[in-house]
């Protein structure tokens, strides 16, 4: 047996047996099941996964599996939305306390009292739009969800008289607002943790030391707004400024010619990129954006998921029906395909 110890800096030491990759496909046979690894997740996750992609692509391809059972290596609103997507199918996660901060910062009890802070007597009600980071709690008191890739499309599909209630996350709002410039769209104040610690100096410090590089940048940090200035005061040109979700930035990759690339989000995404464009050269914007409960999934979790048909995910019949409705007006407005393998 080998000692690994998780990236996460957590103290658990986990025992892993040396032939796990061929263990975990051997177990996914036996039990009809298919792995779908999150782009940020560790790269030996991603690498044993039958698919990668971004929260919204591997959603769909749950969906559109022919397995029994899906595994799905990430945090537990995906799972949950994997669910949503695919009711009649066990969904499995390896380790049910991977959580996301965005999706802790509203509650469904805090968007029932939002909509009603904007219900005006003899109006049409407020729409509230939310990003998939969200609990399915949350998902069902939500008219259109939406992800970094297609928010825009979302909003400006709604007709410009009625209210927007946007949430949780405040950067991807932003740059929602900014793209329309939309004054009746209230913005809830939520982030994550991860990206709202890529600010707008390590951005400025990077930019300036390597004027030549392209930006991808996912709109949750906190330094999309700073690119947008950066690129419109000509500090870096605006065609190598790109806001995208973590697939845009797999497909922009493999189009690229830059030398160099930037990249603002979370570290895990260095490896796709990597093996999308084995020539560029992907240096993070900040190394310590790395996302502790992506990292809570590893080999040897994945591997006792598998072995012991755990952990079960599971959503109340109703909250399901009515968070399946967000989800699926969301597609029907037409959503990227998934960067899947
Ligand atoms: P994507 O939907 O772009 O993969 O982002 C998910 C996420 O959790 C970003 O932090
Ligand atoms: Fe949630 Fe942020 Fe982690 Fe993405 S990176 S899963 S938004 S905590």
């Amino acid at each position: 047996m080998t000692q690994t110890t998780p990236t996460d800096g957590a103290m658990s030491v986990d025992l892993l047996p040396p032939d796990w990759g061929e263990r975990v496909r051997a177990l996914a046979d036996e039990r009809d099941a298919v792995i779908l690894a999150h782009n940020y997740q560790l790269p030996e996750i991603q690498d044993i996964a039958h698919h990668t992609g971004d929260s919204l692509g591997l959603s769909r391809l749950a969906a559109q599996a022919e397995q029994s059972t899906i595994v799905f290596c990430g945090v537990h609103f995906m799972a949950e939305t994997a669910k949503i997507l695919s009711y009649d199918k066990t969904v499995l996660i390896p380790d049910a306390d991977a959580g996301c901060s965005l999706a802790d910062t509203v509650t469904a009890e805090q968007v029932r009292a939002w909509k009603a802070e904007y219900t005006v007597d003899g109006e049409p009600p407020p729409v509230v739009v939310s990003y998939v980071n969200t609990t399915a709690a949350v998902k069902a008191e939500t008219d259109i969800c939406c992800t970094s890739s297609n928010a825009v499309d979302v909003v400006a599909s709604i007709p410009e008289d009625r209210t927007v209630l946007f949430g949780p996350d405040q950067f991807l709002g932003a740059h929602v607002q900014r793209q329309l410039n939309r004054e009746n769209m209230h913005i809830w104040l939520g982030e994550c943790h991860v990206h709202a610690g890529i600010n707008g100096d390590d951005l400025r410090r990077h930019v300036e030391a390597e004027p030549d590089a392209e930006l991808f940048i996912h709109p949750e940090c906190g330094c999309a707004t700073s690119a947008l200035y950066l690129a419109s005061a000509g500090v870096v040109p605006e065609e190598r400024t790109k806001i995208l979700s973590t697939s845009g930035m797999v497909d922009r990759a493999r189009r690229t010619d830059a030398k160099r690339v930037l990249v603002a989000t979370e570290t895990g995404m260095l490896h796709p990129l990597a093996k999308a464009a084995p020539a560029t050269e992907f240096v993070p914007v900040n190394r310590a954006a790395v996302c502790k409960y992506m990292k809570m999934i590893t080999p040897a979790k994945l591997l006792r998921s598998l072995r012991d048909g755990v952990s079960e995910v599971d959503v109340p019949p109703d909250v399901a029906d009515r968070a399946r409705a967000s989800v699926e007006r969301m597609i029907a407005i037409g959503t990227p395909s998934p960067t899947a393998e």
